[in-house]
Order: C-alpha cells, then sequence, then structure tokens
C-alpha cells in the first residue's frame, strides 16, 4: 500500500477527482486529499473525506490541521504526489517554488515524485508562459499525465482537458513501480496513419495505412510506462489511451506537430506519409473534363527529424515494400538516417495495411554494418511488444 497525496485545484475537472480517489482506493491505496482554497468551489471537501476515508487538508493556517498534520508531514509521508486537476496556476507556483498556500508549501519540501494532470483551456496550455512552466517541470523528472484532446468546459475544443481518472491511476500504478516501468521517464513520439492531401475543398488523396500497427506500438510503450506522444493522421478507430495525441490531417500538419515537440528520447516514423501534395484549389473541380493534378513533393518528416539539431538517441523508420525489399531498405535506413528500420513486405501473404497481424524485418544499423533480425508474423500488438523491449534493451 503506498501514501498518494492527491493534490486538487480548481477547476471543473475537479469532480473527476472524486473517481479518480475511489480507483486509487481500488488498486489499495491510502489517498490523501489537498485541496485548494478554490477547488471547494468545485468538489466539496465532504464527498472527498467520504469517498478517500481520510481527512481533507486545505489550509495551511488552520491550527486544528497544521497541529494534527504539517505541511512538512504531508510532504513526507507521500509515496506520490498527484496533481489532478492540475491548472495553469497551481503549475506555475510549482515551477517557480512559490510557497502561498498549503498544496504549494507541500510541494516546496516534497521529495518524493510527482504526477501531474493538467486541466485548462487549450488557449492558456498553449501559451508560452504554461509551456516554458512544463518544460521546468519536466526537467526537474516531474511526471505528466494528458493534457487530452476534446470539447471543454468553456465550449471550445482542444487540448487541456483532463486525462480521465483511469489513465491518472494507470500513471500512477506505473511511478509506484506496480506495474511495467521499463520505459518510464522516456519520451517517445510515434507518427502513424495515412496523411490526407485535399485536391479541392471536398476531394483527397489518401492511403491504405489504418494506424494499427502504430496504435499497437503506442500502446505497447504506454504500458511500459513510457510517456508517449501520438501524432497520427485520420484513423477510423483510434484505440490508444494514456497517450498526447495529436489528430492531423497532412504531412506538413504532421511535420509541424513533430516538429514542435522536445525533449524527445526515441522517435517513431511508423506513418504512411503522403509523398505528394497537389497544388491548392480554393474552389470544388468540376466534372466534364480530363483532370490533370500538379503534384508538390512533401516534406520528409523522418528525414527532418534525423537532420534536425535535436535529434533523438533513437529513430525508428517504417519501410512498405513490394519488391526485391531488403536492399531498399537497407538504402533507405542510410539515406534517412535513421539508427532502425522495420520492414514489411507487402504481398498477398502479408498485406498489412488494415489487417492484424504483420510481418516485421528489423534492420539496425551497427556502425558501418547493418544487422537484420526477422520477427516473423504476429499480431501487430505482439510486434509492438517485441519493439518496446528492444527500445528497453537499447536503453538498458
Ligand atoms: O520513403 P518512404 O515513404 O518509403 O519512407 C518510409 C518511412 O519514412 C516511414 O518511417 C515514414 O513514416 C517516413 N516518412 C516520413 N515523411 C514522409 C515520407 C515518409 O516521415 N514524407
Amino acid at each position: 500500500m503506498a501514501t498518494v497525496t492527491l493534490i486538487i485545484s480548481a477547476g471543473i475537472a475537479a469532480y473527476k477527482a472524486l473517481e479518480l480517489t475511489r480507483l486509487l482506493r481500488k488498486e489499495g491505496h491510502r489517498v490523501v486529499p489537498v485541496m485548494t482554497k478554490s477547488a471547494g468551489h468545485f468538489v466539496t471537501p465532504l464527498s472527498l473525506e467520504a469517498i478517500a476515508e481520510h481527512p481533507v487538508y486545505d489550509s495551511l493556517f488552520a491550527a486544528g490541521q497544521e497541529s494534527q498534520i504539517g505541511h512538512i508531514q504531508l510532504a513526507r509521508q507521500s509515496d506520490l504526489i498527484v496533481i489532478a486537476p492540475a491548472s495553469a496556476q497551481i503549475l506555475a507556483q510549482y515551477a517557480l517554488g512559490l510557497a502561498e498556500d498549503l498544496p504549494s508549501t507541500m510541494l516546496l519540501a516534497n521529495t518524493a515524485p510527482v504526477l501531474v494532470a493538467p486541466a485548462m483551456n487549450h488557449r492558456m496550455w498553449q501559451a508560452e508562459a504554461t509551456q516554458k512552466t512544463i518544460a521546468t517541470l519536466r526537467g526537474r523528472g516531474v511526471a505528466f499525465v494528458g493534457p487530452n484532446i476534446g470539447d471543454m468546459a468553456c465550449g471550445e475544443h482542444g487540448i487541456g482537458r483532463m486525462a480521465e481518472p483511469e489513465e491518472i491511476a494507470d500513471a500512477a500504478s506505473h511511478i509506484l513501480g506496480l506495474k511495467d516501468t521499463s520505459l518510464s521517464g522516456k519520451r517517445i513520439l510515434v507518427t502513424g496513419g495515412p496523411t490526407c492531401e485535399p485536391i479541392d475543398p471536398v476531394r483527397y488523396i489518401a492511403n491504405r495505412s489504418s494506424g494499427k500497427q502504430a496504435s499497437a506500438i503506442v500502446r505497447g510503450l504506454v504500458a511500459c510506462g513510457a510517456e508517449v506522444i501520438f501524432v497520427h493522421g485520420p484513423i477510423s478507430e483510434l484505440s490508444v489511451s494514456g497517450a498526447e495525441c495529436h489528430g492531423v490531417q497532412t504531412a506538413q500538419e504532421m511535420l509541424d506537430a513533430v516538429m514542435a515537440q522536445q525533449n524527445i528520447d526515441v522517435f517513431i516514423a511508423a506513418a504512411a506519409v503522403a509523398d505528394w501534395r497537389v497544388a491548392p484549389r480554393a474552389q470544388k473541380v468540376k466534372k466534364g473534363a480530363a483532370l490533370t493534378l500538379e503534384m508538390i513533393e512533401n516534406p520528409d518528416i523522418l528525414l527532418s527529424v534525423t537532420q534536425s539539431v535535436f535529434r533523438p538517441p533513437l529513430v525508428i523508420g517504417f519501410a512498405a515494400e513490394t519488391d526485391s525489399s531488403l536492399d531498399h531498405a537497407q538504402a533507405k535506413l542510410r539515406r534517412k538516417g535513421c539508427d532502425w528500420l522495420l520492414l514489411n513486405e507487402i504481398s498477398a501473404q502479408n498485406p498489412a495495411f488494415g489487417a492484424e497481424e504483420n510481418h516485421l524485418i528489423l534492420l539496425a544499423q551497427q556502425g558501418d554494418k547493418v544487422a537484420v533480425t526477422d520477427w516473423g508474423r504476429g499480431s501487430k500488438d505482439a510486434l509492438a511488444q517485441r519493439l518496446c523491449a528492444e527500445i528497453t534493451g537499447f536503453f538498458a
């Protein structure tokens, strides 16, 4: 049993702290709720106390509370501090080391791991000030879960929704060592799915990628405790949780979303990026005459990453080939400057696109040699787990 101190700051998502408390207790943890002054506008201390079966602390200066258990003691007894929801305010206080109220004072005195589940309007999340705060906290080893993309209480849509209680409880368990933590502390960026390149306002060019292999990789990495950022094109059934997901349409949008990420340990380019886009047309093309499309080459995202100054220590590309593929794959591994390349040979036996199974061959650059290992055929999830094990081995 671990002691999890749950800091609840002000935000509409505070009501989810009740469910989070229930889940943490179900996992056998003792939950000590600590609220900011304004959090009481969104969730009542009484409900929290009832579900946690533990007193709620909310004041640095309430004589009873400070004598019963002081802020230093609260920090000292914690195996993990979870801040959920974490408002822009509490994150900024934490980054600056301000000790203004009970939660911020406790955080300053704390040496236990901290898990943060941010929740705020997407403009606030994307604000330069918030992003600098996040970078500072990440640099100090603070773990993040979410925020997710979705509809917000303010009626807008975007990134900033608090991760679901299940995701937060899962991330808490990883940190507490109850689950596989082989990749915890690693920030892994994955691209997946197709890209869609518009021809005109209603038509587009795309490809057959379902995003299933990339989604399986994301699930595998999350299960190993990695912090995963998934930049994906249009995927009909997105079945991942616990990852920061960015949905995009075009190759250019995918490139922008990828290049916006920082401090990445592993980049996995599993997306089937359209090689060309169509010169933009403002009006719908009329039927009746033969249509000629002017194609413009798209940026190569994988190459942009390997050539960037932020090149992650491990870069993994994919190659889908239909002919004498090993030679092509070796050439691609070198040309793209990646460390590993996963080859799937597209054939009648291995349709790969849209299927539940795949056949992968790993090509790993080792000095000026390339080691080739055939992983054989298997479910996309099993192959993803093999990849996670190889990545774990790389960092071991
Ligand atoms: O050149 P090709 O498309 O065969 O390369 C495949 C690899 O390169 C995959 O890892 C794919 O995700 C990546 N790629 C990319 N950007 C492109 C084209 C491919 O990241 N524009």
